[in-house]
Protein backbone atom coordinates (compact mmCIF):
# COMPACT_ATOMS: atom_id res chain seq x y z
CA UNK A 1 0.00 0.00 0.00
CA UNK A 2 1.16 3.34 -0.71
CA UNK A 3 0.91 6.01 1.59
CA UNK A 4 2.11 10.18 1.25
CA UNK A 5 2.66 10.55 4.55
CA UNK A 6 5.24 7.55 4.09
CA UNK A 7 8.31 9.06 3.99
CA UNK A 8 10.63 5.74 5.16
CA UNK A 9 11.70 7.04 8.41
CA UNK A 10 15.18 5.31 9.86
CA UNK A 11 13.91 2.51 12.25
CA UNK A 12 16.12 3.56 14.53
CA UNK A 13 15.98 6.46 17.66
CA UNK A 14 18.14 7.64 20.33
CA UNK A 15 15.98 6.48 23.45
CA UNK A 16 16.81 6.47 27.09
CA UNK A 17 15.06 3.62 28.83
CA UNK A 18 13.67 3.64 32.56
CA UNK A 19 16.46 3.74 34.48
CA UNK A 20 17.95 6.72 32.68
CA UNK A 21 20.67 5.19 30.26
CA UNK A 22 20.69 6.17 26.80
CA UNK A 23 20.48 3.44 24.21
CA UNK A 24 20.00 3.32 20.73
CA UNK A 25 16.62 1.49 19.20
CA UNK A 26 19.37 -1.23 17.88
CA UNK A 27 19.96 -1.87 21.36
CA UNK A 28 16.17 -2.29 22.38
CA UNK A 29 14.20 -3.33 18.91
CA UNK A 30 11.83 -6.31 19.66
CA UNK A 31 13.48 -7.34 16.60
CA UNK A 32 16.70 -8.45 18.44
CA UNK A 33 14.60 -11.03 20.37
CA UNK A 34 12.61 -13.76 19.95
CA UNK A 35 9.05 -12.39 19.77
CA UNK A 36 6.93 -14.86 21.68
CA UNK A 37 3.31 -15.37 19.84
CA UNK A 38 3.54 -13.17 17.00
CA UNK A 39 1.07 -13.23 14.34
CA UNK A 40 2.37 -14.45 10.75
CA UNK A 41 2.47 -11.37 8.41
CA UNK A 42 2.54 -12.80 4.45
CA UNK A 43 3.96 -9.37 3.44
CA UNK A 44 6.63 -7.63 5.30
CA UNK A 45 7.01 -4.29 2.92
CA UNK A 46 3.39 -3.90 3.77
CA UNK A 47 3.85 -4.58 7.61
CA UNK A 48 6.90 -1.87 7.74
CA UNK A 49 5.04 0.85 5.39
CA UNK A 50 2.30 0.88 7.61
CA UNK A 51 4.93 1.13 10.24
CA UNK A 52 6.45 3.97 8.90
CA UNK A 53 3.69 5.89 8.99
CA UNK A 54 2.31 5.11 12.41
CA UNK A 55 5.70 6.47 13.45
CA UNK A 56 4.85 9.91 12.09
CA UNK A 57 1.32 10.42 13.06
CA UNK A 58 0.49 12.16 16.68
CA UNK A 59 0.92 10.26 20.37
CA UNK A 60 -2.14 8.93 20.99
CA UNK A 61 -1.57 9.39 24.63
CA UNK A 62 0.77 13.10 24.86
CA UNK A 63 3.75 12.95 26.77
CA UNK A 64 2.26 15.53 29.45
CA UNK A 65 -0.82 13.10 29.81
CA UNK A 66 1.84 10.06 30.96
CA UNK A 67 3.68 12.49 33.50
CA UNK A 68 0.00 12.91 34.61
CA UNK A 69 -0.63 9.43 34.72
CA UNK A 70 2.77 8.76 36.22
CA UNK A 71 2.19 11.00 39.47
CA UNK A 72 -1.11 9.59 40.20
CA UNK A 73 0.19 5.89 40.05
CA UNK A 74 2.75 7.05 42.58
CA UNK A 75 0.38 8.66 44.39
CA UNK A 76 -1.77 5.25 44.28
CA UNK A 77 1.49 3.32 45.34
CA UNK A 78 2.54 5.71 47.91
CA UNK A 79 -1.00 6.46 49.47
CA UNK A 80 -2.12 2.93 49.48
CA UNK A 81 -4.37 3.46 46.94
CA UNK A 82 -6.30 1.06 44.37
CA UNK A 83 -6.48 0.49 41.35
CA UNK A 84 -9.46 -0.87 39.00
CA UNK A 85 -8.43 -2.15 35.66
CA UNK A 86 -11.49 -3.19 33.96
CA UNK A 87 -12.98 -3.81 30.79
CA UNK A 88 -13.50 -6.37 27.99
CA UNK A 89 -10.86 -9.21 26.92
CA UNK A 90 -10.59 -8.34 23.80
CA UNK A 91 -12.78 -5.07 22.45
CA UNK A 92 -13.62 -5.26 19.00
CA UNK A 93 -13.85 -2.23 16.01
CA UNK A 94 -17.66 -2.63 15.84
CA UNK A 95 -18.53 -2.07 19.44
CA UNK A 96 -16.32 0.93 19.87
CA UNK A 97 -19.06 2.92 18.90
CA UNK A 98 -20.66 5.91 20.75
CA UNK A 99 -23.32 4.38 22.40
CA UNK A 100 -21.29 1.21 24.25
CA UNK A 101 -18.52 3.25 25.09
CA UNK A 102 -20.55 5.45 26.61
CA UNK A 103 -22.30 2.39 28.59
CA UNK A 104 -18.84 1.11 29.48
CA UNK A 105 -18.21 4.44 30.97
CA UNK A 106 -21.37 4.45 33.31
CA UNK A 107 -20.28 1.36 34.25
CA UNK A 108 -17.36 1.42 35.08
CA UNK A 109 -17.57 4.55 36.67
CA UNK A 110 -20.83 3.69 38.98
CA UNK A 111 -17.76 0.54 40.38
CA UNK A 112 -15.32 3.41 40.74
CA UNK A 113 -17.76 5.05 43.01
CA UNK A 114 -18.39 1.77 44.65
CA UNK A 115 -14.97 1.28 45.37
CA UNK A 116 -14.48 4.71 46.79
CA UNK A 117 -17.34 4.42 49.73
CA UNK A 118 -15.12 1.79 51.50
CA UNK A 119 -11.67 3.89 51.35
CA UNK A 120 -10.22 7.39 51.89
CA UNK A 121 -7.31 7.01 49.71
CA UNK A 122 -7.44 6.97 45.70
CA UNK A 123 -9.50 4.53 43.56
CA UNK A 124 -7.87 5.08 40.19
CA UNK A 125 -9.60 3.39 37.23
CA UNK A 126 -8.50 2.34 33.74
CA UNK A 127 -10.06 0.73 31.26
CA UNK A 128 -9.16 -2.18 28.99
CA UNK A 129 -10.22 -0.19 26.83
CA UNK A 130 -9.22 2.25 23.65
CA UNK A 131 -6.53 0.00 22.24
CA UNK A 132 -7.32 -3.84 23.53
CA UNK A 133 -7.47 -5.67 20.43
CA UNK A 134 -5.21 -7.56 19.88
CA UNK A 135 -4.83 -10.96 21.72
CA UNK A 136 -2.28 -13.71 22.34
CA UNK A 137 -3.68 -17.47 21.91
CA UNK A 138 -2.74 -20.76 24.03
CA UNK A 139 -2.99 -22.05 20.47
CA UNK A 140 -1.89 -20.26 17.23
CA UNK A 141 -4.19 -22.00 14.23
CA UNK A 142 -7.42 -23.45 14.93
CA UNK A 143 -9.30 -25.84 12.97
CA UNK A 144 -12.78 -25.07 11.55
CA UNK A 145 -14.66 -27.45 9.08
CA UNK A 146 -11.51 -29.23 8.71
CA UNK A 147 -9.88 -26.29 7.72
CA UNK A 148 -6.97 -25.38 9.64
CA UNK A 149 -6.45 -21.18 9.58
CA UNK A 150 -4.32 -18.91 12.23
CA UNK A 151 -6.30 -17.89 15.45
CA UNK A 152 -8.33 -14.50 15.61
CA UNK A 153 -5.53 -12.52 17.24
CA UNK A 154 -8.33 -9.87 17.68
CA UNK A 155 -9.39 -7.39 15.58
CA UNK A 156 -5.80 -5.18 15.07
CA UNK A 157 -4.63 -8.08 13.68
CA UNK A 158 -7.17 -10.62 12.10
CA UNK A 159 -11.05 -11.05 11.63
CA UNK A 160 -12.72 -13.51 13.89
CA UNK A 161 -14.58 -14.85 10.70
CA UNK A 162 -12.74 -18.08 8.80
CA UNK A 163 -13.04 -15.95 6.01
CA UNK A 164 -10.77 -13.05 7.52
CA UNK A 165 -7.71 -14.70 9.48
CA UNK A 166 -5.04 -14.19 7.07
CA UNK A 167 -3.36 -11.00 9.17
CA UNK A 168 -3.49 -7.42 7.55
CA UNK A 169 -0.98 -4.55 8.36
CA UNK A 170 -4.04 -2.21 7.21
CA UNK A 171 -5.43 -2.97 10.49
CA UNK A 172 -2.99 -1.39 12.27
CA UNK A 173 -4.46 1.69 10.84
CA UNK A 174 -8.18 0.92 12.17
CA UNK A 175 -6.65 0.34 15.76
CA UNK A 176 -4.76 3.32 15.92
CA UNK A 177 -8.21 5.61 14.53
CA UNK A 178 -10.20 3.17 16.87
CA UNK A 179 -8.49 3.94 19.65
CA UNK A 180 -8.29 7.48 19.15
CA UNK A 181 -11.76 7.88 18.70
CA UNK A 182 -12.56 5.87 21.76
CA UNK A 183 -10.56 8.12 23.90
CA UNK A 184 -12.53 10.97 22.18
CA UNK A 185 -15.82 9.13 23.28
CA UNK A 186 -14.88 8.63 26.70
CA UNK A 187 -14.03 12.34 27.12
CA UNK A 188 -17.21 13.63 25.24
CA UNK A 189 -19.23 11.00 27.51
CA UNK A 190 -18.16 11.66 30.95
CA UNK A 191 -18.31 15.50 30.28
CA UNK A 192 -22.09 14.91 29.24
CA UNK A 193 -22.73 13.02 32.84
CA UNK A 194 -20.26 14.94 34.82
CA UNK A 195 -23.67 17.04 35.43
CA UNK A 196 -25.45 14.27 37.13
CA UNK A 197 -24.74 13.49 41.25
CA UNK A 198 -23.56 9.39 40.34
CA UNK A 199 -20.69 10.75 38.34
CA UNK A 200 -17.54 11.48 40.15
CA UNK A 201 -16.51 15.22 39.24
CA UNK A 202 -13.80 14.54 36.72
CA UNK A 203 -14.12 11.10 35.83
CA UNK A 204 -13.48 11.90 32.96
CA UNK A 205 -10.18 13.44 33.02
CA UNK A 206 -8.99 10.69 35.37
CA UNK A 207 -10.08 8.01 33.30
CA UNK A 208 -7.01 6.53 31.91
CA UNK A 209 -6.46 3.28 29.32
CA UNK A 210 -4.72 0.27 29.25
CA UNK A 211 -4.27 -2.81 27.02
CA UNK A 212 -1.72 -5.79 26.55
CA UNK A 213 1.15 -4.87 24.51
CA UNK A 214 1.10 -7.83 22.72
CA UNK A 215 1.22 -6.71 19.00
CA UNK A 216 4.90 -5.05 18.80
CA UNK A 217 5.36 -3.85 15.61
CA UNK A 218 1.72 -1.56 16.87
CA UNK A 219 3.41 -0.57 20.14
CA UNK A 220 6.98 0.04 18.75
CA UNK A 221 5.49 2.31 15.65
CA UNK A 222 4.00 4.44 18.49
CA UNK A 223 7.38 4.51 21.31
CA UNK A 224 7.02 8.54 21.04
CA UNK A 225 10.90 10.27 22.02
CA UNK A 226 10.30 13.75 24.34
CA UNK A 227 13.84 15.49 23.57
CA UNK A 228 13.08 17.82 26.70
CA UNK A 229 12.45 15.21 29.15
CA UNK A 230 14.84 12.11 27.27
CA UNK A 231 12.16 10.24 27.78
CA UNK A 232 10.62 7.70 25.76
CA UNK A 233 7.29 5.80 26.17
CA UNK A 234 4.78 3.89 24.65
CA UNK A 235 2.25 6.36 23.38
CA UNK A 236 -0.56 4.13 22.80
CA UNK A 237 -2.03 4.00 25.77
CA UNK A 238 -1.35 5.44 29.51
CA UNK A 239 -0.32 1.74 31.10
CA UNK A 240 0.32 -0.88 29.02
CA UNK A 241 0.87 -4.87 30.23
CA UNK A 242 2.93 -7.77 29.16
CA UNK A 243 1.02 -10.98 29.42
CA UNK A 244 1.51 -14.26 30.76
CA UNK A 245 2.51 -16.03 27.26
CA UNK A 246 4.68 -13.25 26.17
CA UNK A 247 6.86 -12.57 29.64
CA UNK A 248 9.97 -14.38 28.89
CA UNK A 249 12.91 -12.05 30.78
CA UNK A 250 15.02 -12.20 27.45
CA UNK A 251 12.15 -12.06 25.15
CA UNK A 252 10.90 -9.17 22.95
CA UNK A 253 8.24 -8.03 25.02
CA UNK A 254 9.91 -7.64 27.95
CA UNK A 255 12.82 -5.73 26.35
CA UNK A 256 10.03 -3.62 24.97
CA UNK A 257 8.90 -3.00 28.63
CA UNK A 258 12.07 -2.18 29.85
CA UNK A 259 12.78 0.57 27.42
CA UNK A 260 9.54 2.42 27.96
CA UNK A 261 8.79 5.11 30.65
CA UNK A 262 5.13 4.09 31.40
CA UNK A 263 3.89 2.46 34.18
CA UNK A 264 3.61 -0.86 33.26
CA UNK A 265 2.11 -4.29 34.59
CA UNK A 266 3.00 -7.46 34.64
CA UNK A 267 0.56 -10.70 34.32
CA UNK A 268 2.01 -13.46 36.88
CA UNK A 269 0.42 -17.28 36.62
CA UNK A 270 0.72 -20.18 39.27
CA UNK A 271 3.70 -21.55 36.90
CA UNK A 272 5.52 -18.59 37.59
CA UNK A 273 9.00 -19.47 39.58
CA UNK A 274 10.21 -17.35 42.29
CA UNK A 275 13.59 -16.23 41.07
CA UNK A 276 11.98 -15.23 37.62
CA UNK A 277 9.41 -12.69 39.68
CA UNK A 278 12.65 -11.76 41.20
CA UNK A 279 14.49 -11.14 37.82
CA UNK A 280 10.96 -9.50 36.01
CA UNK A 281 11.06 -7.18 39.30
CA UNK A 282 14.50 -6.03 39.05
CA UNK A 283 14.79 -5.34 35.70
CA UNK A 284 11.77 -3.67 34.98
CA UNK A 285 12.15 -1.21 37.85
CA UNK A 286 15.93 -1.41 38.90
CA UNK A 287 15.56 2.13 40.67
CA UNK A 288 12.28 0.70 42.96
CA UNK A 289 10.47 3.34 41.39
CA UNK A 290 6.96 3.85 43.31
CA UNK A 291 3.63 3.35 40.81
CA UNK A 292 6.14 1.95 37.97
CA UNK A 293 5.29 -2.15 37.75
CA UNK A 294 2.52 -3.66 39.09
CA UNK A 295 2.00 -7.25 39.13
CA UNK A 296 -1.25 -8.80 38.02
CA UNK A 297 -1.85 -12.20 39.82
CA UNK A 298 -3.72 -14.25 38.10
CA UNK A 299 -3.10 -17.62 40.29
CA UNK A 300 -6.65 -19.33 40.05
CA UNK A 301 -8.54 -19.78 43.44
CA UNK A 302 -7.09 -23.73 43.79
CA UNK A 303 -3.57 -22.16 43.55
CA UNK A 304 -3.43 -19.14 45.42
CA UNK A 305 -3.10 -20.68 48.66
CA UNK A 306 0.10 -22.39 47.16
CA UNK A 307 1.68 -19.51 44.83
CA UNK A 308 1.09 -16.32 46.51
CA UNK A 309 3.28 -16.67 49.91
CA UNK A 310 5.98 -17.93 47.85
CA UNK A 311 5.94 -14.32 45.78
CA UNK A 312 5.62 -12.16 48.58
CA UNK A 313 8.36 -14.36 50.12
CA UNK A 314 10.75 -13.62 47.21
CA UNK A 315 9.41 -10.00 46.99
CA UNK A 316 9.38 -9.15 50.40
CA UNK A 317 9.61 -4.88 49.69
CA UNK A 318 7.30 -2.84 48.48
CA UNK A 319 8.45 -1.61 45.06
CA UNK A 320 5.36 -3.28 43.36
CA UNK A 321 2.24 -2.37 43.14
CA UNK A 322 -0.04 -6.01 43.69
CA UNK A 323 -3.28 -6.61 41.83
CA UNK A 324 -5.11 -9.89 41.42
CA UNK A 325 -6.81 -10.49 38.35
CA UNK A 326 -9.41 -13.55 39.31
CA UNK A 327 -9.98 -14.17 36.49
CA UNK A 328 -7.71 -15.66 34.16
CA UNK A 329 -6.51 -18.63 36.25
CA UNK A 330 -10.24 -19.70 36.80
CA UNK A 331 -10.81 -20.26 33.26
CA UNK A 332 -12.29 -23.67 32.58
CA UNK A 333 -14.69 -25.47 29.75
CA UNK A 334 -17.78 -26.36 29.76
CA UNK A 335 -19.43 -29.96 28.75
CA UNK A 336 -20.98 -27.92 25.42
CA UNK A 337 -16.93 -26.39 25.02
CA UNK A 338 -17.89 -23.03 26.23
CA UNK A 339 -14.50 -21.17 28.39
CA UNK A 340 -16.41 -19.77 31.03
CA UNK A 341 -15.52 -19.08 34.83
CA UNK A 342 -17.95 -18.88 38.23
CA UNK A 343 -18.07 -16.25 40.65
CA UNK A 344 -17.30 -18.53 43.42
CA UNK A 345 -14.05 -19.55 42.40
CA UNK A 346 -13.42 -15.57 41.68
CA UNK A 347 -14.53 -14.88 44.63
CA UNK A 348 -12.58 -17.31 46.59
CA UNK A 349 -9.65 -15.55 44.84
CA UNK A 350 -10.22 -12.13 45.65
CA UNK A 351 -10.82 -13.24 49.53
CA UNK A 352 -7.53 -15.07 49.79
CA UNK A 353 -5.35 -12.56 47.90
CA UNK A 354 -6.79 -9.65 50.05
CA UNK A 355 -6.52 -11.77 53.37
CA UNK A 356 -3.01 -13.65 52.74
CA UNK A 357 -1.51 -9.97 51.56
CA UNK A 358 -2.54 -8.43 54.71
CA UNK A 359 -1.26 -11.17 57.00
CA UNK A 360 2.04 -9.88 55.60
CA UNK A 361 1.36 -6.43 56.07
CA UNK A 362 0.95 -5.79 52.25
CA UNK A 363 -1.53 -3.68 50.83
CA UNK A 364 -3.69 -5.35 48.40
CA UNK A 365 -3.37 -2.16 45.27
CA UNK A 366 -6.01 -3.38 42.80
CA UNK A 367 -8.58 -5.64 40.96
CA UNK A 368 -8.45 -6.35 37.26
CA UNK A 369 -11.59 -7.28 35.51
CA UNK A 370 -12.91 -8.35 32.03
CA UNK A 371 -16.78 -7.32 32.44
CA UNK A 372 -19.22 -5.80 29.89
CA UNK A 373 -22.39 -3.80 30.18
CA UNK A 374 -23.84 -5.89 27.39
CA UNK A 375 -26.79 -8.17 28.63
CA UNK A 376 -24.19 -11.37 28.52
CA UNK A 377 -24.21 -14.87 30.51
CA UNK A 378 -20.48 -16.07 30.09
CA UNK A 379 -19.40 -15.97 34.01
CA UNK A 380 -21.65 -19.06 36.00
CA UNK A 381 -23.22 -16.70 39.06
CA UNK A 382 -23.16 -18.08 42.12
CA UNK A 383 -25.23 -21.32 42.73
CA UNK A 384 -25.78 -21.82 39.43
CA UNK A 385 -25.23 -24.65 36.81
CA UNK A 386 -22.97 -23.84 33.99
CA UNK A 387 -25.49 -25.25 31.51
CA UNK A 388 -27.51 -22.15 31.82
CA UNK A 389 -24.51 -20.95 29.49
CA UNK A 390 -26.50 -20.29 26.22
CA UNK A 391 -24.56 -19.46 23.23
CA UNK A 392 -27.07 -16.39 22.14
CA UNK A 393 -26.17 -14.70 25.58
CA UNK A 394 -22.65 -15.81 25.06
CA UNK A 395 -21.18 -12.27 23.09
CA UNK A 396 -17.20 -12.43 23.85
CA UNK A 397 -14.63 -12.73 21.45
CA UNK A 398 -12.52 -14.14 23.28
CA UNK A 399 -12.41 -14.88 27.15
CA UNK A 400 -15.92 -15.10 29.27
CA UNK A 401 -16.84 -11.07 31.02
CA UNK A 402 -18.80 -10.11 33.65
CA UNK A 403 -21.83 -8.59 33.11
CA UNK A 404 -23.28 -5.56 34.89
CA UNK A 405 -24.79 -7.62 37.41
CA UNK A 406 -22.01 -9.95 38.18
CA UNK A 407 -19.30 -7.15 37.98
CA UNK A 408 -21.33 -4.74 40.63
CA UNK A 409 -21.29 -7.95 42.77
CA UNK A 410 -17.50 -8.61 42.65
CA UNK A 411 -16.91 -4.98 43.23
CA UNK A 412 -19.37 -4.90 46.14
CA UNK A 413 -17.55 -7.89 47.55
CA UNK A 414 -13.92 -6.34 46.88
CA UNK A 415 -14.98 -2.84 49.05
CA UNK A 416 -15.85 -5.11 52.00
CA UNK A 417 -12.76 -6.24 51.89
CA UNK A 418 -11.20 -3.26 51.34
CA UNK A 419 -13.31 -1.66 54.34
CA UNK A 420 -12.47 -4.60 56.76
C1 LIG B 1 -5.94 -11.25 29.24
O1 LIG B 1 -5.75 -10.40 30.12
O2 LIG B 1 -6.91 -11.22 28.47
C2 LIG B 1 -4.99 -12.37 29.15
C3 LIG B 1 -4.79 -13.06 28.03
O3 LIG B 1 -4.40 -12.61 30.30
P1 LIG B 1 -3.15 -13.53 30.69
O4 LIG B 1 -1.97 -12.98 29.93
O5 LIG B 1 -3.06 -13.31 32.16
O6 LIG B 1 -3.51 -14.94 30.32
CO1 LIG C 1 -8.81 -12.38 28.81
Amino acid sequence: MSNPMNHNLPTSTSVRDYAGNESTSSSYSWRDYSVSQAPTYVNDMHLSEVENTLRQLPAIISNHEITFFRNQMMRVHTDNGFILQIGDCAETFRHSNLNHTAQRILLFSELHRILQRNTPNMVLTMGRMAGQFAKPRSYMTETIDGVTLPSYFGDVVNGNTPDMRTPDPDRLFIGYSTAVETIRHIRLSSYAWSSFETFPFHFGQHFFTSHEAYLLPYEQSLMRFNEQTADTHASSAHFVWIGERTRDLNGAHIKFAEAISNPIGIKIGENTNAKTLQSLVKQLNPHKKMGRLSLIFRLGAKNIDRCLPMYIKALKGKSVIWICDPMHGNTKRTASGLKTRTMDDMMYEIRRFFEILKEHGIHPGGIHLEATPHNVYECVDTGANEDALQAEAYLSACDPRLNADQAVAIITYTGLLMGR
